[in-house]
């Protein structure tokens, strides 16, 4: 192979050696884009977790409950695959017993009255906003049957249980043993909204559909079927569920690949059309999403590179409209199966904590590396910033360090995040400033703290963060 000087030159040196290492991030500039509200990350639960009863999760940890507390004003959504598998049986305590063998066959298995106590429970206790995702294959000369809906809505308005939102089916589009077509399923909605509204007690949930598994090709015609087809008229909010990858195709190298990160934006820009074309002003979720699905050995979700697309995501789906991400998972995702809280937790209260409901889009140079979002600070805030403050919080993808002037700043606090130990993009911890965060104890997460900062600002390699914009009284956030 002959490569030239100047290629020999590029591939020592690296890339990211011969861009521009400073970046100019112009806030002062910056206008109201978007809004979203407090509750813009949920976090979901695995309907596969009612084949195992539960198994393994303690919905009594008091460390469970601080965590999921902490996350709170938050949906949870229980739903996904195993959803058109789950049928409810009133009349039992524990359900059927499953066998997995059973589950890869769909054969049928029950969840009882036990089960669902201890979910709802759970959710009130923790004081998360539930969503439930209905088994959209029970069905009866072609259409939804919901009969056992009805019975399951009958047995939680007798027991007090409170829905945010009901959603029907899952993945349809790549279902394998139930073949709905989005027409029919338009229908379908309108049979579940009919049954809603018959129930005066369930206190009007909204209902979440069709919960297609991506936003591209199968998935992004069949919501768009969907639509063509009326579906919007019943419901509430449309859902696409969103990864970048699978898990076994995930590498490391990937979640810091700004052309993955901006595959987002294409599918979204299609979305929106779609949206404003069908079913204008409805309103867009990404019903169930994370980095990638299916995990695979060594699950790269846990990793600190993978908070690189989880926060870029929360930054672009801000900017182009979407009002929901429901992160897949609360358990064995956010929190570990030891109840401690992984890398992504810490960055989704961060985010909460610090990042309010007006979306700014912000100029600034640019640079592939360094992706930048702002909003206005949270308020009120659970820092004690003041109303006008502004939240920019960026990422570093490449590994030199770059210089971020921001302008229209003077006071800064700083949350920088970096890798938690010498495992650097593959650390399963995380620092704040420097210090590894860690819950010590089960009743208390520790405050964030800052360190305060005038001037430019230096990203690290591969770091990432917060920057608060304390004394800026920006006229957009007042
Ligand atoms: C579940 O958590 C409760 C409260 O912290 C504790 O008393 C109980 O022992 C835990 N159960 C298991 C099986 O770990
Ligand atoms: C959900 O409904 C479909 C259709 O009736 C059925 O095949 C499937 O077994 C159901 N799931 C369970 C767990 O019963
Ligand atoms: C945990 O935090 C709570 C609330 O701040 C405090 O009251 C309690 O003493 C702490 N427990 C331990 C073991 O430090």
């Amino acid at each position: 192979m002959h490569l030239s000087h100047l290629t020999l030159v590029a591939l020592i040196l690296g890339v990211d050696k011969v861009i521009p290492q400073t970046v100019t991030i112009d806030v002062h500039n910056a206008q109201v884009a978007q809004y979203i509200d407090a509750r813009f990350i949920g976090v979901t639960l695995d309907s596969y977790y009612f084949t195992t009863h539960f198994k393994g999760i303690n919905f009594s940890s008091q460390r469970l409950l601080t965590l999921a507390r902490g996350l709170t004003p938050c949906y949870l959504r229980l739903g996904g695959t195993d959803a058109d598998y789950v049928v409810f049986n009133k009349n039992s305590h524990v359900g059927r017993d499953v066998d997995k063998r059973f589950i890869l066959n769909s054969n049928k298995y029950t969840f009882g009255t036990s089960d669902w106590d201890r979910v709802n429970g759970f959710v009130r206790n923790a004081g998360l906003d539930f969503i439930f995702d209905l088994n959209l294959s029970l069905r009866k000369n072609g259409r939804w049957d919901p009969t056992n809906a009805k019975e399951l809505f009958q047995y939680s308005i007798q027991k007090g249980y409170k829905f945010a939102g009901i959603e029907l089916g899952n993945e349809m589009e790549y279902n394998k043993d139930t073949h709905v077509t989005a027409q029919q399923s338009a229908q379908d909605f309108a049979t579940l909204k009919q049954v809603i509204n018959s129930m005066p007690g369930l206190s009007h949930p909204k209902i979440y559909g069709p919960a297609v598994a991506g936003i591209f090709y199968r998935s992004f015609t069949y919501a768009e079927d969907f639509l063509k087809a009326g579906g919007a008229n019943h419901v509430d909010i449309l859902t696409y569920h969103h990864y970048y990858t699978s898990g076994p195709k995930a590498t490391v190298e990937m979640y810091h690949d700004h052309k993955v990160l901006d595959t987002l934006k294409k599918g979204l820009t299609s979305v929106m059309d779609a949206r404003n074309k069908y079913a204008p002003g409805k309103t867009v979720w990404l019903g169930e999403t994370s980095a990638a699905y299916s995990r695979a050995p060594g699950d790269l979700n846990r990793l600190y590179a993978a908070s690189f697309p989880w926060l870029d995501k929360l930054g672009v789906a801000a900017l182009y409209g979407v009002k929901g991400l429901m992160r897949q998972a609360l358990y064995a995702g956010l929190v570990d199966e030891h109840t401690n809280p992984r890398n992504d937790y810490w960055v989704t209260r961060m985010y909460k904590q610090l990042v309010g409901n007006r979306v700014l889009k912000l100029n600034g140079s640019p640079n592939v590396n360094l992706r930048f979002y702002s909003h206005c600070t949270t308020y009120p805030s659970p820092l004690g910033y003041a109303k006008g403050s502004v939240t920019v919080y960026l990422m570093n993808l490449g590994s030199s360090a770059i210089t971020v002037n921001i302008n229209g700043a003077a006071n800064q606090h700083l949350y920088m995040l970096s890798p938690g130990d010498n495992n650097g993009l593959r650390s399963a911890y995380i620092k704040l400033n420097g210090n590894v965060l860690r819950m010590t104890n089960d009743s208390y997460i520790p405050q964030f703290s800052h360190v305060q900062h005038r001037g430019s600002v230096r990203v690290e390699a591969h770091n990432m963060g917060f920057i608060v914009l304390t004394d800026i009284r920006k006229v957009e956030c007042l």
